[in-house]
């Protein structure tokens, strides 16, 4: 399973990219409000940051015009793959983008209908949003069984990866892995929470306190 980063703050990134642990990152219009800073100057950063897929997102909302701005966006790097919402001329501009050789990643998906379509049109990535699925009273980790079982019957036909968005907590990071989703765009919080486990510190803090207790070391 690959793991992105669902933020655009530089120091994130580069923070977690330091692991070796990051596949990529997703950004989207709110995420670039919220870290502030040049648009452009702030995805290219990340391109060189992150080798992998880095997720910029369109803001037209007519497939003419979110092809144009696809190009522009994809011109900054070759690691980018432009964003589109699951509308019309979403999967229009999907289409024409993705047939130009470009990376897309289809957003703002909340049912198997539209992540079927999605797939049909060519989308690199399907961003299925669990979270808000979730905050509504709706499963969201039922959208994510339906979508792999789906491209699962399709094999060599429906070829988009599953990337899944809005996660909240490390359940839905683990339940998406039990699934077989192909990727996790995890927001720098939960990323953060993964490692951590209140057995591990108490086993840590009582192995050192007895090696202390033996006056001995490894490198001396
Ligand atoms: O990047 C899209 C998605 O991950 C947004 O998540 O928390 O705003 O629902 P959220």
């Amino acid at each position: 399973m690959k793991f992105f980063i669902d933020t655009a703050e530089l120091a994130e990134i580069e923070d977690f990219a330091a692991t070796g642990l990051l596949d990529g990152v997703t950004t989207n219009p709110s995420l670039i409000h919220k870290a502030g800073g040049n648009f452009f100057e702030t995805i290219e950063r990340i391109c060189q940051i992150v080798p992998g897929p880095v997720s910029a997102e369109v803001t037209a909302t007519k497939a003419d015009s979110m092809i144009e701005e696809g190009k522009r966006l994809a011109s900054i790097a070759p690691n980018i793959a432009v964003k589109v919402p699951l509308t019309w001329d979403g999967l229009k501009a999907c289409r024409v983008l993705s047939q130009a050789g470009t990376m897309v990643n289809v957003t703002l998906c909340f049912s198997a209908a539209q992540a079927l379509l999605a797939a049909k049109a060519g989308a690199t990535f399907i961003s299925p949003f669990v979270g808000r699925l979730d905050d509504i009273g709706q499963d969201g980790m039922a959208l994510i069984d339906e979508i792999v079982t789906i491209y699962a019957n399709y094999p060599g036909t429906l070829e988009t990866d599953i990337l899944v968005a809005s996660i909240r907590d490390p359940i839905h990071l683990v339940e998406a892995a039990k699934l077989g989703a192909d990727v996790a765009t995890l927001p720098p919080a939960v990323l953060r929470k993964l490692v951590r486990h209140p057995l591990t510190d108490k086993g840590l803090d009582a192995f050192l306190a007895d090696w202390e207790k033996t006056g001995q070391s490894i490198l001396s």
